[in-house]
């Protein structure tokens, strides 16, 4: 067989390709959009494509699969339940595809969303058990897929991890992200075993109702513009430029900027709504960073605009996205809100609620992005 990870460092993405050199059959497992990439993989080695599978519809970057399945008259696969608007063959629980000897078997892991599905690869040859699984975003190295990206269920995960982790010990597992928004604790390795998750995973020891807080509380914000990309993934939009795909320098601005800025200029605030109702710099407007491209009509293209976030992360990567759309006059406020708390400024609140915050900070969330900076 022929086994290839493809990381993509941009979006902390991972895809596969996997053959069989006897047949020279392939199949590619949730391919970037950047598809160029896979066709001197394939035509070096004389692979034809047959199979091109996402594990599901994804919210955080844009997928390739469709392009490059039409480019070469492959097969695009999805679970049966996808809810796409166009054709695929729907795959279905426990259905095997052939690559020459090799057996590409599905599972059904529904959690992070509910088609995702995992693959079992089975190499009769060399063995009649699996030597590997690959886990799209159910089993990440050192943590799970977050349940809040459409139709995900925390419960749901919970019971398809604990299948996964029925498989024995030596399966090797390839999962959909080494890093990104899809989950809050990865490790930052690109594979592991089961048998190492199932010693050492801190979620995997954890009995279903702490598991579901564990995962439903202290979320990541959702990703930079998660409504358009998905909804280009299920085909309800087409919006492939939503996906930031530079990193035009933006300027870096200190808290005092908002004090100095003309009195036009727009402070936007990326955060989640929750967290701008526990406190924003006064003045600021609300636009979430997973809303904006597909509300960028909102967004005064005339006018100067700072970008604003919680600890200034965000705000970056909105501000370069700003940018790649064409919007000159942007900056973003290193430190964030955080940094104009600190300063002893005051901040306008709508929700005093002292719970804590649902919306949490992660080490590792933001891929290919500057990372200086924590927020
Ligand atoms: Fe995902």
């Amino acid at each position: 067989m022929y086994f290839k990870q493809i990381l993509d460092e941009r979006c902390g993405c991972a895809s596969y390709l996997i053959a069989s050199r006897q047949s020279h059959e392939a199949a590619i497992v949730d391919p970037s959009i950047d598809t160029d990439q896979y066709v001197p993989l394939l035509q070096e080695r004389g692979f034809t494509l047959r199979y091109v599978i996402d594990t599901h519809v994804h919210a955080d970057h844009i997928s390739g699969a469709r392009r490059l399945a039409a480019e070469h008259g492959a097969e695009l696969c999805l679970h049966e339940s996808a809810k796409v608007t166009y054709p695929f063959r729907g795959l279905a629980n426990s259905e095997e595809l052939r690559l020459g000897q090799l057996r590409l078997r599905v599972i059904h892991t529904p959690g992070h969303r509910p088609e995702l599905i995992s693959i079992l690869v089975i190499n009769p040859p060399r063995s009649p058990e699996p030597s590997m699984v690959l886990t799209g975003d159910s089993l990440l190295v050192g943590d799970v897929g977050r349940p809040d990206f459409g139709g995900g269920d925390a419960s749901a995960q919970f019971e398809s991890i604990s299948r996964l982790l029925r498989l024995p010990d030596w399966v090797a597992v390839f999962p959909g992200h080494f890093e990104g928004p899809c989950g809050k604790g990865m490790c930052g390795r690109p594979s592991t075993t089961i048998g190492f998750e199932r010693l050492y995973s801190p979620l995997l020891h954890m009995d279903r109702d702490p598991f579901v807080a564990e995962l439903t509380n202290g979320i990541p914000a959702r990703p930079l513009n998660m409504t358009a990309i998905e909804a280009t993934n299920r085909g309800a939009r087409d919006m492939p430029w939503a996906m930031l795909t530079s990193s035009p320098a933006v300027d870096e601005v200190g808290i005092e900027a908002i004090d100095s800025a003309p009195p036009n200029a727009v402070l936007l605030d990326v955060r989640e709504p929750e967290e701008f109702a526990r406190g924003h710099v006064p003045g600021a407007l609300n636009l979430p960073q997973a809303d904006l491209a597909t509300r960028l009509d909102e967004i005064p293209k005339d006018r100067p605009i700072l970008t604003i976030c919680q600890s200034g992360m965000r705000s970056l990567r909105s501000a370069q996205f700003l940018r790649q759309q064409g919007i000159q006059d942007v900056a973003t406020v290193a430190g964030g809100t955080a940094a104009w708390r600190a300063a002893g400024r005051g901040v306008e609140a709508t929700d005093a609620d002292s719970a804590p915050l649902r919306i949490t900070e992660s080490e590792w969330t933001h891929a290919g992005a500057r990372t200086t900076n924590t927020g």
